[in-house]
C-alpha cells in the first residue's frame, strides 16, 4: 500500500507531517528515508505537532546523542542517523526498545540500518523534484499501516491540497 504526496512548501511538508502524527498511535515507528536537504526534518515537525509535542519549531535535529526524546500525547523520539557510519554501531543505540514502547518514534536516515528496522512501519522517501518542491511517497508494511495509508484521503489528505494523489 503506497501513496505519492506532492508538496510545494516546506510548510505544506510540515502540514502533512501533522495530519499524519495526528492519526498515529503509541507504538508506532516512522521511517524516513531522503537525501540531504530533503525535507526529513521538516515533515518530523509536523509529525510532533500532530503526536502533540508543541509548537514544530521546538524539533531540531539530535545532534551527539542521534537520540531527542520530547513528552507528548504519548512519547515522540526522533532518531537521527545522519552521523553514523555503519550499522553496528546503531545497535548501542537500544533501538529495539524504542520500537516496542508506547512512544512514537520518527527516524531521519533509516536506510542506514536497514536490518535493525522493525517489520511494520510506515516508511517514507522524500525527493527533491524542485527548489520548493518534494514527491513523498508514503508506504504501509503490516495491517496497521497499510490501513493507514488507505485511510489517508478520508482524513482529508488528497488532490485538492497537495496534488497529485495516487493511492492504490
Ligand atoms: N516542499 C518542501 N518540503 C520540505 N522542505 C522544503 C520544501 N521546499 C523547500 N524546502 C527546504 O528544504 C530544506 C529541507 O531541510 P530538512 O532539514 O527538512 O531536510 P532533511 O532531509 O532533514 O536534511 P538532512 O539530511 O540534512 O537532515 C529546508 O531548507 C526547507 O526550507
Ligand atoms: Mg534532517
Amino acid at each position: 500500500m503506497k501513496a505519492v504526496i506532492q508538496t510545494k512548501s516546506p510548510s505544506e511538508t510540515i502540514r502533512l507531517g501533522k495530519r499524519i502524527g495526528g492519526l498515529l498511535r503509541p507504538g508506532d515507528v516512522v521511517a524516513l528515508v531522503g537525501e540531504l536537504g530533503a525535507g526529513k526534518t521538516q515533515f518530523i515537525k509536523g509529525l510532533a505537532e500532530g503526536v502533540g509535542v508543541g509548537k514544530p519549531t521546538y524539533i531540531s535535529s539530535p545532534s551527539f546523542t542521534l537520540i531527542n526524546e520530547y513528552p507528548g500525547r504519548v512519547p515522540f523520539y526522533h532518531v537521527d542517523l545522519f552521523r553514523l557510519e555503519r550499522e553496528k554501531d546503531a545497535e548501542e543505540l537500544g533501538l529495539e526498545d524504542y520500537f516496542q514502547g508506547d512512544g512514537i518514534t520518527a527516524i531521519e536516515w533509516a536506510d542506514k540500518i536497514p536490518s535493525l528496522l522493525p517489520k511494520e512501519m510506515l516508511l517514507i522517501h522524500i525527493a527533491y523534484t524542485g527548489k520548493n518542491s518534494r514527491s513523498l511517497e508514503i508506504i504501509g508494511k503490516g495491517k496497521h499501516y497499510e490501513d493507514l495509508v488507505k485511510g489517508l484521503p478520508e482524513f482529508g489528505i488528497r488532490n485538492s491540497e497537495y496534488g497529485v494523489w495516487n493511492a492504490k
